[in-house]
């Protein structure tokens, strides 16, 4: 198999792990072990107790499958395949695509929504919101782009990088369009639970039709990326059965101690969530007020949903060297819109960690520096 390389990746393999200030990391804050078991109920922390490191099941700890499918209105267990998030996408092209079939994907975005298709010879069309309508994606634009040969629509939102998110009544035109047309959704809802106004939350894609597909996890919304645990939910079984098949060519079932912690997170997502919504949303005060007095350099549109949002530069020409020199000098890393295959003129910010203010008053500094107070 021949895939072009994940280039935001390998810039975080680059940076992410000597960089002193993660400003543009999409995850929450992590929580620690103690944290996490503390707060487990009696079940899960016996079950952790009395672990055993053997082999799990390829679809799921039953347990944790039925606490999943709990997210969704009217999915059950067997509606519900464990992997790591990133697996799920792989997966689920790799099951339902073949070559010469015709995908479209919302775009900029996480790379691998549409480079798993490409690798598996589809051709990919594009649908790109408008900045100035505030990353808004405009579904009138979806028709012309749909073809005879389109065997698969993929979103993702709450939106990566951008943090938009459509209303409602847009969303409903979208499912509206794919069903008539009879193309199957893969709904990317890595940043669910992430709404700024949980009124605006958008209905899960596998509760909306038994085709649809929706890809959730731990590693954003629930500050849990190192367990590696996510899911894909459908009413389609057969899709299902597809993926497990082909899940044992991945990693054959999920890591056992990942499981059961997963399980405690799920179990006690009432106390996890509210606490990393709050963040999300004092940290949102804080970049309003760094957008506002550095107006002469960025451009911003305040994100609709998520932990992130896609600032224009307006002071630099490449925003890949405005980065690099950056983390050089500040140490505070920032992620260039080249590694989303967007030209050279936005970053990506992250504002769900505790350190957000250390980092932006680092960044005010340099700032100052480079283009006058
Ligand atoms: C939109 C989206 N989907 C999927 C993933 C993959 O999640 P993970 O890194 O936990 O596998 C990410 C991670 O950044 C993401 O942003």
């Amino acid at each position: 198999m021949k895939i072009e390389t994940f280039v935001l990746e390998r810039f975080f393999a680059k940076h992410e792990f000597s960089a002193q200030y993660l400003l543009s990391s999409s995850d929450c804050e992590s929580l620690s072990m103690s944290e996490l078991l503390n707060m487990a109920d009696a079940e899960s922390r016996g079950m952790w107790k009395d672990l055993r490191l053997g082999y799990t099941e390829t679809p799921g700890h039953p347990a944790l499958r039925e606490a999943i499918a709990e997210l969704y209105k009217g999915l059950s267990p067997e509606d519900v395949l464990v992997v790591v998030p990133e697996e799920g996408i792989f997966l689920l092209m790799q099951a339902l695509l073949e070559p010469g079939d015709h995908v479209v994907c919302t775009f900029p975005g996480y790379q691998s929504l549409y480079e798993v298709a490409r690798s598996i010879g589809c051709d990919v069309s594009m649908w790109a919101p408008d900045e100035a309508q505030g990353w808004r994606f405009d579904v009138r634009e979806l028709p012309p782009l749909l073809r005879k040969n389109t065997r698969l629509l993929v979103v993702n939102f709450p939106h990566n990088p951008t943090g938009s998110l459509p209303d409602q009544e847009t969303y409903a035109s979208l499912v509206e369009l794919v069903r008539q047309r009879g193309i199957p959704l893969f709904s990317d809802e890595m940043y669910r639970f992430l709404e700024l106004d949980p009124a605006s939350s958008l209905p899960p894609a596998c509760e909306m039709d038994p085709r649809f597909v929706s890809l959730g996890g731990l590693s954003k919304s629930f500050g849990l990326p190192g367990l590696r645990i996510g899911w894909v939910a459908t009413r389609d079984r057969g899709i299902l059965d597809r993926m497990s098949r082909l899940k044992d060519y991945t990693t054959i079932c999920s890591s056992a101690p990942s499981e059961i912690l997963a399980l405690a997170a799920l179990r006690s997502r009432d106390r996890i969530l509210p606490a990393q919504r709050a963040r999300v949303q004092e940290n949102l005060r804080l970049l309003e007020r760094f957008f506002d007095s550095h107006s002469r350099c960025f451009q911003w549109n305040r994100p609709q949903s998520g932990s992130i949002c896609f600032p224009r530069v307006e002071i630099v020409e490449d925003t890949f060297l405005f980065c690099e020199t950056l983390v050089k000098e500040t140490g505070v890393m920032l992620a260039p819109s080249r590694m989303f295959h967007y030209g050279d003129r936005h970053v990506r910010f992250g504002f769900g960690r505790d350190d957000l203010r250390e980092g932006l008053e680092r960044l005010s500094g340099y700032l100052d520096r480079l283009a006058g107070p």
